[in-house]
């Protein structure tokens, strides 16, 4: 594949991954959010899902580039599809530490209009054990920070300079935990659905096939190494 095509492709992937953060945006400009019965909690719902989506997206490439060495390309856009995964799950987290919490944003914007930038910490100090208290009490919560704080280490260690400092092989090994954390945030959606709510289970589907796939892949390959080192001994 050419360069040109794949800046163009990559453009291409940079518009499709901003298109949910520009419909939430034009839902919040057009007036129709603020006539959501929870709009809170349709943009919790809304950056969560979208990254979950994004997240299996990122883990689909790997199995889908290897039905043809023709699409061996689609590779070079895992780990920009990957690091939108990471900034929907930041987003879901701010919506949560900032707006679900209970902290007083529009309280901080007149504070700091007012000259009081303290204003942002005596927020936080105000919300800080209610968030505390969450953490400790409900799993769910704790199973996605877990997701995040993966997709977090990810994302640090995802640019080539550090991938070069780190060894191949030892960034290959930090990089599987991408499926530890896609695990942890299917069980996060589990955890918060009620009992007998079953709208997780196509997330979990594709996870699961994802997973297949991997566990397959990895058992075949060692298989040819055995069959090769077996041939080679003869
Ligand atoms: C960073 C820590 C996280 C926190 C504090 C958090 C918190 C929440 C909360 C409060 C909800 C709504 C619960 C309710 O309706 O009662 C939620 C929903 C959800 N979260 Fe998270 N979350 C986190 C991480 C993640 C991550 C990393 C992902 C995916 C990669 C994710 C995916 C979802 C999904 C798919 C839903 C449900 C959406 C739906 O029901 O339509 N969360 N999360």
């Amino acid at each position: 594949m050419q360069k040109q095509t794949i800046i163009l492709l990559k453009a291409v992937t940079h518009i499709l991954c901003l298109l949910p953060l520009l419909s939430l945006y034009r839902f919040y400009s057009s007036g129709a959010l603020a006539l959501n019965s929870d709009p809170i909690n349709f943009i919790t719902h809304f950056t969560g899902n979208w990254a979950l989506w994004i997240l299996l997206a990122s883990l689909a490439i790997t199995p889908i580039r290897r039905i043809s060495v023709r699409i061996s390309w689609l590779i070079r856009f895992r780990r920009l599809i990957g690091l939108y995964a990471f900034f929907y799950a930041t987003l879901h987290l701010a919506t949560y530490l900032f707006l679900f919490s209970g902290y007083d944003v529009v309280a901080v914007l007149d504070g700091l209009r007012a000259g009081h930038p303290a204003v942002i910490f005596e927020q936080f100090r105000q919300v800080w054990p209610y968030i505390w208290d969450d953490v400790m009490k409900r799993r769910f919560v704790q199973v996605g920070f877990l997701a995040w704080l993966i997709l977090l280490a990810l994302a640090a260690t995802s640019p080539a300079a550090i991938m070069r400092a780190m060894g191949g092989k030892n960034w290959q090994r930090l990089h599987r935990f991408v499926y530890l954390a896609a695990a942890a945030a299917v069980i996060h959606y589990w955890w918060l659905v009620k009992t007998g709510v079953l709208s997780p289970w196509k997330d979990t589907a594709i996870l699961a096939v994802l997973l297949l796939a991997r566990v397959g892949y990895v058992l075949l390959k060692k298989r040819s190494v055995s069959t090769t080192k077996v041939v080679a001994a003869r």
